[in-house]
């Protein structure tokens, strides 16, 4: 083995200190100290170190949480201590059972409770030797389970090596549940809608189907989480199972904050409730509270029977799903005039909100489920916000029911409904429906996209019902009523103000986000940012032709019939040109020209082992270059990585040049 400068280990050491540092911060805290760019930057350092000194390589460097390659099947290992259930109940009077079940078989004891969130995910173990990560473990049958330790690893909130070993654990097991936000799932779920993929139905399905797959770099890139609930150590030096919770999080873990611990069974039954009541403001799903015996002593006194102690107990919340009548099946009219009909229900609680409408998503669904107006219905509230019914109650059928005729005119402008060809969806043609008015300003405003800061719904109403604006161009030319709009009721210059600082503020957006804010059907963020990368300004994209956006490989024919058809209204265009008069980025941005590879164009192919496809996608562009995804005559570069194949071919046909992950880092360097 060469010597190593002392000097070099150091830096490294340091990196991964630092780095370790810095995912603690992000995953663990949600309070980032430093930006994305930066905290890559140092992982690319140590990476490059790594190449350099493998023999420096430890298996709790940050880098060895996506080196991990696939897996054909995970192999079983039997859990250290079996991995029990808890018993389940729905009932106040069942929590007070247990109650005095408990106070009857350790009559001697005073005792407390901790009260804890009952996450809705998967269950895992993870087991630490000498304070590293060594094996992380699904539930499986709760004796054995299987090992998917290279997936664990690319779950950043999980230490690879625990942060505080005076916390005097360096071999222990800790436990707990792998979750998703929903945010993360939704948009998750739309991310593969438009790749075409089927949905996972909620968040424990999406992390159940994430924990198994083969290929560890797809876990990385899944957003899921995992919260700490549970403790195991061989030595006997824990105590009680709420200074545990604490240890978890002086260790490194995301714990849950808002376990709590109580005397008495009221207090207990009251945080319950409570939850009950509270779950949907949570980011993420919980299906009810677990209570735990605080002391470790008194659970071993208590035991367990058949799977589950006697010690815990889960309490859940009723089931979001009730029974109601549907009152009626009414049309909405969309921002781009989607028509989604939605039922009126017989208002009924679910989960501690009453509910009186719900989605019937599209006319398709309302016939397979043969649901009628005054049948009674099954309603669900799932993972989604917006509750669905998702079936009938057959026998509760009256002979008056009648079938849903799906309407041939806009509710809101009287004009025709048309279904095109491969659509689920009707929609209404005219441009110029109020509703649709209204609808695309308020996406114009929206967060996700040109975020104008005070123009909601509320304001959106009031500057169309008083014809300040009829459109998106008209929003940019408010300042010329500045007095007019400081006159109208409960407004004065001050919020005038705002609005119009916020409107101004908004030309800064880049040329993807106005493209995207444009509300062209079909095309999201996603699209939009590829489109952006294709096409340097909106005046190429309105001469492309049909044919050419479809050679673009995430482009097929219904989002490009819908550009086209954009784009083709008069009245789109005028409105285009009105936003190149105020300025608003309809272009690439300049400036991101000026880098080294500016005017290169560039496709990524196979794995690079140090970064995402995304990563490097954002590292090109930086710099001045572009990405796009089909290789042609047209590009480059091919960046290369492992595995590659097709495009390789392809580009070596055509005589393209090649860069290998060290060249494309090299060069990027200077
Ligand atoms: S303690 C022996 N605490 O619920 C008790 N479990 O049926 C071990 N769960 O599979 C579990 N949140 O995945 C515990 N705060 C929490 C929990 C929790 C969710 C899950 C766990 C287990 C199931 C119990």
């Amino acid at each position: 083995m060469k010597s190593v400068d002392r000097a070099i280990i150091q830096k490294i050491e340091k990196l991964r200190k630092d780095i370790h540092r810095h995912d603690y911060l992000y995953y663990v805290l949600a309070e980032p100290e430093i930006s994305d760019f930066d905290y890559d930057k140092l992982m690319r350092e140590l990476q490059d170190y790594e190449t350099e000194y493998p023999e420096l390589v430890t298996p709790d460097s940050p880098t060895q949480r996506v080196g991990g390659e696939p897996t054909r099947e995970f192999s079983a290992v039997t859990h250290s201590l079996p991995m029990l259930s808890l018993s389940n109940t729905y009932s106040e009077d069942e929590i007070r059972e247990f109650d005095r079940r408990v106070r009857s078989l350790i009559p001697q004891e005073r005792f407390e409770y901790v009260c804890e969130l009952k996450f809705d995910g998967v269950s895992l173990a993870l087991r630490y030797k000498d304070g590293l990560l060594s094996i992380g473990v699904t539930r499986g049958d709760g004796i054995q389970g299987d090992d998917i330790t290279q997936n664990v690893k690319t779950i950043r909130s999980i230490p690879l090596r625990l942060n505080n070993v005076k916390v005097q654990m360096p071999d222990c097991e800790v436990r707990g549940e792998v979750i998703m936000n929903r945010k993360d799932f939704q948009r998750m779920n739309e991310l593969k809608e438009l790749a075409g993929e089927k949905r996972f139905a909620n968040p424990r399905n999406s992390v159940a189907g994430t924990l198994k797959l083969q290929d560890p770099k797809i876990v990385a890139s899944r957003p899921i989480k995992f919260y700490g609930y549970s403790l195991h150590s061989p030595k006997e030096n824990l105590k009680s199972h709420y200074e545990n919770l604490h240890s978890l999080k002086k260790l490194g873990f995301l714990v849950d904050n808002n376990a709590k611990r109580f005397d008495n069974i009221d207090d207990v039954i009251e945080f319950w409730k409570e939850w009950e009541a509270k779950r949907d403001t949570l980011a993420f799903d919980i299906d009810g509270v677990v209570v735990k015996i605080d002391l470790l002593k008194q659970q071993e006194m208590l035991g367990a029977i058949a799977k589950s102690p006697r010690w815990a107990i889960a309490c859940k919340f009723t089931a979001r799903k009730a029974e109601t009548k549907l009152k009626n099946i009414r049309i909405q009219v969309g921002r781009t005039g989607t028509i989604t009909p939605v039922a009126d229900l017989e208002p009924v609680s679910i989960g501690g909100t009453t509910v009186s409408r719900a989605s019937l998503y599209n006319e398709d669904y309302i016939r397979e489920k043969d649901i009628r107006i005054g049948d009674t219905v099954i309603v669900e509230r799932g993972g989604d916000v917006i509750p669905k019914v998702t079936s009938v109650v057959a026998e509760k059928r009256l002979k008056i029911s009648k079938p849903f005729i799906f309407p041939a005119k806009c509710p809101e402008c009287g004009s025709n409904l048309v279904r095109l060809e491969d659509e689920a969806n009707y929609y209404c043609e005219n441009s110029e429906c109020p509703k649709q008015i209204r609808g695309r300003i308020e996406h114009w405003a929206s967060r996700g996209a040109m975020d104008i800061d005070g123009l909601g719904e509320a304001i959106v109403n009031r500057l169309v019902t008083n014809n300040f604006v009829l459109n998106i161009a008209d929003l940019y030319e408010l300042n010329k009523y500045r007095k007019e709009l400081a006159e109208l009721e409960r407004w004065g210059d001050k919020s005038v103000k705002n609005l119009l600082d916020g409107i101004e503020e908004s030309k800064k957006r880049p040329f993807h986000r106005v493209l995207f804010s444009l509300g062209i059907r079909h095309v999201g963020i996603t699209v939009a940012q590829v489109l952006t990368d294709h096409f340097s300004s909106i005046d190429k994209l309105i001469d492309s032709s049909d044919e050419e956006l479809q050679t673009i490989h995430e482009i097929g024919p219904k989002i490009a019939e819908s550009i086209e058809r954009f784009f083709s209204e008069s009245h789109n265009r005028k409105i285009i040109e009105r936003l190149k008069k105020v300025s608003l980025n309809l272009h690439t941005d300049k400036k991101k020209i000026s880098g080294q590879l500016s005017g290169k164009s560039f496709v990524i192919t196979g794995t690079l082992s140090s970064m995402t496809r995304d990563e490097v996608k954002e590292l090109i562009e930086k710099q001045g270059g572009m990405v796009v995804s089909t290789v042609s005559k047209n590009i480059d570069i091919l960046v290369v990585g492992k595995d590659a194949g097709s495009k390789l071919d392809k580009a070596k046909k055509l005589g393209i040049e090649l860069w290998d992950e060290d060249k494309f880092f090299s060069i990027i360097k200077k």
